[in-house]
């Protein structure tokens, strides 16, 4: 048997990810939802992507940087799940079968809505590395913290600029790249509600916070059952 099914099949943890478009305010609301798990006892592991190992965050570098310059669609998409792969090897498959908690900061639904939608790639290209890559090991709940583009992308500019950082190759494309990846992430949410859950991202932290956390909440009150 395949490690893939073996560590699938012995799965007894909680699968949680944050998806939105740059700018959302994702990271800070990652680190807010972790801190409140752990104050309630659970054992959380707390990983990212494109990253979350070694290899993942080289992988990362070549995929953000704006001197990589222009990737192939394909080649994008390739090396997204690439980094997922070893992610889910090393970090989240393990962690899953230890009965843990594993929040993402992004997953899978960031390829669909960015190289599907975003880069015109179609969901099943994007549905056949997901087979491949990701197999059973799906999230339970997936957050999107929605917010219209143009709005993600001033946010986005004035963190870059509060942080003197170069601008990276996604949030170097234009509005209506990022009105893509919107459009994507709203259909994603509307063909899964059960799983995925769209959270509008327009308000104040402690607000959107609140909301998260029922969200999280619900879902632990349910397996506990
Ligand atoms: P992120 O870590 O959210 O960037 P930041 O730290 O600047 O908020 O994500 C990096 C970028 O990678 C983001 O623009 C979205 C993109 N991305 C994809 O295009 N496809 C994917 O599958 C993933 C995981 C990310």
């Amino acid at each position: 048997m395949s490690q893939q099914s073996d560590h699938s099949l012995k799965r007894r943890g909680i699968f949680i990810t944050l998806e939105g478009m740059d700018g959302t305010g994702k990271s800070t609301q990652l680190r807010l939802l972790v801190k409140h798990l752990r104050e309630r006892g659970c054992r959380v592991v707390a990983t990212r992507e494109p990253g979350g190992t070694r290899v993942g965050e080289q992988v990362r570098g070549i995929l953000l940087a704006s001197r990589t310059g222009k990737l192939a669609p394909l080649t994008e998409l390739a090396l997204m799940y690439a980094a997922r792969a070893q992610n889910l090897e090393e970090v989240v498959r393990p962690a899953l079968a230890r009965g843990e908690v594993v929040i993402s900061d992004r997953y899978n639904d960031a390829s669909f809505a960015y190289q599907g939608w975003g880069r015109k790639l179609g969901a099943v290209a994007v549905w056949s590395f997901d087979q491949a890559v990701c197999g059973p090991t799906q999230p339970d709940l997936t957050i999107v913290l929605d917010l219209n583009a143009r709005a993600a992308l001033k946010r986005a500019k004035r963190r870059e600029l509060s942080r003197n950082s170069v601008r990276g190759r996604f949030e170097a494309e234009g509005l209506r790249f990022h009105e893509r990846v919107r459009a994507g992430y709203l259909v994603i949410a509307r063909n899964d509600p059960r799983r995925v859950r769209v959270v509008r991202a327009d308000r104040p932290v402690p607000e959107v916070q609140a909301e998260i956390r029922k969200l999280v909440d619900a879902l632990l009150a349910r397996r506990s059952r």
